[in-house]
C-alpha cells in the first residue's frame, strides 16, 4: 500500500474535514436541494433497514453516525439506548444539538473519534475509569480527544453489549488499509452479542468497476474530440467517480474520488466484497446479503408499510420521482449489506429475508 508523504494530510483528517465543513443545513434549505429525491431516497433506505432489522429495546451502535440522520429513525424502531460515533467532532455536535432538540426517547452517547484508525496505547484515564464518560442516563454526552482515541470497546462499561451495530454510508472509508478494516471489525463486533446484526449501506464496488470499464479510452479516435472523456472518470451531471490509477485493482486501497453535487466531494475506497466476507468471518460475522440499492427498493417497496413510507418520505412526491441521473446516482452506486455475529444461542423475532436476495461476488 502507497503511504502518503508526511506534510500531506492522512486521509482520515481529509474525511474529518470535508464533513465538518458541510453546513448543517435546515428543513427550507434541504428542501431547495438538487438531489432532494436522491436524499429522501436513501433516507428511505436506511428506514427499511431499520424498520426491518432493529427490534424494540435493542442497543444499538451507529458507527460513521454523522450529524445523526438517522436519530429520529432509532426512535421510531423504540430502541433502548444508542451509542454514535464519528470521526468528524464538527458533526458529533451537530448531532448532539439534533438529539437535544428533537429527544427521540432513548438515552444516547456521542463519541468523537476515528473508528477506523490502528490501535495504540489508550490513555490511561479511559481504561481506568470509563464510567466516567459513559452515562446512559445522561442524554447526551462528547468525547471529543485532541489525541486519536482509536479503540471503541475501553470507552464503554464492560458490560455493554449492542444488538446492533449500523454503518451508514461509512464503512467503505475503512478500506483504505486492512489494518483500518480490521480495526473497523474489532470495533463493530467487540461488543455485539451473540445473533447480534450487522447493517449498513456501501459503494456498489461492481457496478463502479464495470462502468470504469466502459469509458472510453482518452484520444479514442474512433471519437469526436468533444466525447473524448478524461480516462477513469464517469458520471453524470449529480455525480462523478474520478480513479487515480487503472486497473488491476488490490483488495485494499482502491482509491476514487467520489463528488455528489450537494453532499459528498472526497477520497473513497473500493470494498472488495469476497474480502469484506473473508475477514468479517474472521471476527465472528456472517455477512449474508449484498444487494444493489435498485433490487433492494423493488424488494421493499412490495410490502405496504414501505410503500406509503415512499409516499411519506417524499421519495415520490406530486407524481414526481427521482431523475434517471439521480436513480444513477443512488441506486446503481450502492447497495445494502446485511451480517449476523455468528449465533451461540439462538434467537428469534426477527423476520430475515436476506437469503432471499444472494450474495454476489465483486469484480466479476
Ligand atoms: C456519508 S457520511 C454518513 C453519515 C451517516 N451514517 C448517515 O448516513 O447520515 C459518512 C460518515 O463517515 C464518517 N467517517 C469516515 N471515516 C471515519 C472513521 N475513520 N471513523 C468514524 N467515522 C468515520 C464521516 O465523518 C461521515 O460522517
Amino acid at each position: 500500500m502507497a503511504s502518503s508523504s508526511s506534510s500531506a494530510p492522512d486521509s482520515g483528517s481529509l474525511v474529518a474535514g470535508h464533513y465538518n465543513d458541510r453546513p448543517n443545513v435546515d428543513v427550507h434549505q434541504r428542501e431547495e436541494s438538487k438531489i432532494l429525491r436522491l436524499k429522501n431516497f436513501n433516507n428511505w433506505t436506511k428506514s427499511v433497514l431499520i424498520a426491518h432489522y432493529c427490534k424494540r429495546d435493542y442497543s444499538v451502535l451507529d458507527m460513521g453516525c454523522g450529524k445523526g440522520g438517522d436519530i429520529q429513525k432509532w426512535g421510531l424502531a423504540k430502541i433502548k439506548e444508542y451509542v454514535g460515533a464519528d470521526i468528524a467532532d464538527v458533526s458529533i455536535k451537530q448531532a448532539q444539538e439534533r438529539y437535544r432538540d428533537r429527544p427521540p426517547g432513548y438515552p444516547a452517547t456521542f463519541l468523537a473519534l476515528d473508528c477506523y484508525s490502528v490501535r495504540f496505547p489508550i490513555p490511561a484515564q479511559f481504561i481506568t475509569h470509563p464510567q466516567n464518560i459513559f452515562h446512559p442516563m445522561s442524554p447526551y454526552i462528547s468525547l471529543h480527544s485532541s489525541f486519536r482515541q482509536n479503540s471503541l470497546a475501553p470507552l464503554l462499561p464492560p458490560n455493554q453489549t449492542f444488538d446492533l451495530v449500523s454503518m451508514q454510508f461509512c464503512l467503505h472509508y475503512s478500506f483504505e488499509t486492512e489494518a483500518k478494516a480490521r480495526q473497523m471489525l474489532t470495533n463493530v463486533t467487540s461488543n455485539m452479542v451473540s445473533g447480534g446484526w450487522f447493517i449498513g449501506t456501501i459503494p456498489e464496488a461492481n457496478w463502479i468497476v464495470k462502468r470504469l470499464r466502459g469509458v472510453p479510452r482518452e484520444g479514442d479516435p474512433a471519437l469526436p474530440e468533444a466525447e473524448r472523456t478524461e480516462p477513469l472518470k464517469f458520471g453524470n451531471s449529480i455525480y462523478s467517480i474520478r480513479f487515480e490509477q487503472p486497473e488491476p485493482f488490490g483488495k485494499f486501497g482502491c482509491k476514487y474520488w467520489f463528488h455528489l453535487e450537494d453532499a459528498v466531494d472526497c477520497p473513497e475506497y473500493l470494498v472488495h466484497f469476497p474480502t469484506f466476507q473473508s475477514l468479517a468471518s474472521e471476527y465472528g460475522l456472517e455477512l449474508r446479503l449484498k444487494t444493489g440499492f435498485h433490487e433492494f427498493y423493488k424488494t421493499m417497496a412490495c410490502e405496504s408499510e414501505f410503500a406509503l413510507l415512499l409516499k411519506r418520505m417524499k421519495v415520490y412526491d406530486r407524481g414526481e420521482s427521482m431523475s434517471e441521473e439521480e436513480w444513477e446516482a443512488a441506486g446503481e452506486c450502492y447497495a445494502v449489506f446485511i451480517g449476523r455475529s455468528f449465533l451461540r444461542t439462538r434467537v428469534s423475532g426477527v423476520k430475515d429475508s436476506a437469503r432471499a436476495f444472494g450474495v454476489k461476488d465483486e469484480f466479476a
